[in-house]
């Protein structure tokens, strides 16, 4: 048998890419937001068998049935009339019986075939909602919005090993029930259960740029679907958009951005009629559809000479345990274009630098996060923010000195390197008294 040696590299890399995405998410929660039009699309089992997968991983999964179609079809059986006003359903009382059977009938469905992937789930009632109420002179009846989730419940779940499924019904503290919107929903129940993904799995490719003006520095494909926002951008298409609001298409961007704001790091827009398009959101960077993706970088900025004084009086205390080598105001002079800063309302916080040298490699030195501000997570943002220059730069091997702060280092992707890694000039310039830790960052393990 012929053996094709590329193929298999390939195949392996998937592997182990794979791999380090599975360490990073175990114990996570993905909210999935199930467009009910794919229910019946061939694909629709397989699609739900990467469900299971990824909760056999230790994902902790929650799903939110679209039921539209569904209720648009049993209304339709059964002569109830309704009129939607820009786009939202007002749903009369004749209704309410009917939408209830749908919503459960996709839930339902979604449930059969979990069980069988011997997979636990449970559909219940765990969504507190209020009336929409008379806006603009029109009453929207039996049509309510999404107030809260029992919170308390879903956790105990999901550490039990179910899937909660959540159907687009909430109900009143009096127990009347209400048609909500399930992307509502979806938004609601990834902020209240912190996940750290939301996924709108759509019968589309993604947010269209079709007649939406598209903020600067936004990249469209060739296809014209957005294919990342930041936050920041997200906000600016809103403002851009406003004519456009009550498109479902602006709505998913306004919901994506408030998931932000409630510190949800992805929200993905993707395509459920493509073959394995989950997973490969998940577990390699080719994702496809619409991604959506707090600012890593707020608070962020490249250092300038006049902060030398400020950056100096957060590194002294270090300096005085040595766990920082002393820097005279020159060395930061020479350098300061390689520091970044993070700063909140004008006061520095922490500071760090990349220095490259001249084969490529760089390193990581002089990060200090001021004590007052310990344990916020800053440390971990300023050398996210260097490890992301050193990519953007081309940087083959990155690596870092330190005496007492290995421990910290690993958990963020660096393993144990030794003297040998290092650029010419630096090995020359190593301190065999210090003797200093060096670390070496791992690109592959820690590729988000
Ligand atoms: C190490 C340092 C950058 C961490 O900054 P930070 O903003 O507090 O870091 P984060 O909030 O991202 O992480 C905090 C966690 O790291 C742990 N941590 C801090 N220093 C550590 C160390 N030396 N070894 C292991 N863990 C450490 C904290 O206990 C905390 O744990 P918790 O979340 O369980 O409470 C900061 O303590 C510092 O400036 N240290 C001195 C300078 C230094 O060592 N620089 C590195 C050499 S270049």
């Amino acid at each position: 048998m012929d053996l094709d040696l590329s193929s298999l590299h390939e195949q392996v890399d998937t592997i182990r890419t794979a791999f380090s995405y599975i360490d990073r998410f175990k114990g996570h929660t993905f909210v999935i937001r199930l467009e009910g039009a794919l229910l019946d699309h061939p694909l629709f089992p397989i699609l739900v068998k990467d469900i299971v997968l990824l909760k056999k991983m230790g994902i902790r999964i929650a799903i939110v049935p679209g039921a539209r179609a569904r209720i648009d079809e049993i209304l339709a059986a059964n002569n109830i009339a309704y009129r939607t006003v820009e786009g939202v359903r007002v749903t009369p009382a004749e209704a309410m019986p009917f939408v209830e059977m749908a919503a459960f009938d996709v839930s339902n469905r979604i449930m059969t075939l979990l069980a069988e992937d011997n997979c636990d789930a449970l559909i219940g009632n765990w969504v507190k909602a209020r009336r929409l109420g008379v806006i603009d002179g029109v009453d929207f009846l039996h049509t309510g919005a999404a107030e809260k989730i029992k919170t308390e419940i879903i956790e105990n779940l999901l550490a039990s090993g179910f899937i909660p499924i959540f159907p687009n019904i909430g109900w009143s503290g009096a127990g009347k029930p209400y048609n909500i919107s399930s992307s509502e929903l979806a938004f609601t129940a990834a902020a209240a259960l912190r996940a750290s993904k939301l996924f709108f799995i759509t019968d589309f490719g993604g947010v269209s740029a079709d007649g939406f003006s598209i903020p600067q520095g936004v990249y469209v494909t060739p296809e014209n679907i957005v294919s990342q926002l930041t936050a920041p951008q997200a906000k600016a298409f809103l403002e851009l958009n406003r004519d456009r609001e009550k498109t479902h298409h602006y709505e998913l961007v306004s919901l994506a951005y408030r998931a932000c704001e409630a510190g949800i790091e992805r929200v993905h827009v993707i395509d459920g009629r493509e073959e394995g398009m989950l997973l490969k959101e998940i577990f390699s960077n080719r994702g496809l559809g619409t991604m959506i993706y707090g600012d890593p970088h707020e608070n962020i900025r490249p250092a300038a000479h006049a902060d030398i004084p400020e950056i100096l009086r957060v590194m002294r205390p270090f300096v005085k345990e040595n766990v920082l080598i002393p820097r005279k105001r020159e060395d930061l002079e020479s350098k300061i274009g390689d520091y970044a800063l993070y700063e909140v309302d004008g006061t520095l916080h922490a500071c760090g630098a990349l220095h490259v040298y001249p084969d490529k490699s760089a390193e990581i030195a002089g990060v200090a996060v001021d004590k007052l501000y310990a344990s916020y997570g800053i440390g971990r943002k300023i050398v996210t923010f260097l490890i992301d220059r050193a990519t953007k730069l081309g940087v083959k091997k990155l690596f870092l000195l330190t005496t007492r702060t290995a421990d910290w280092f690993l958990e963020l992707g660096f393993t144990e390197g030794d003297v040998s890694v290092l650029p010419l000039e630096k090995k020359v310039a190593y301190n065999k008294v210090r003797n200093s830790l060096v670390l070496v960052y791992d690109f592959l393990k820690s590729n988000t």
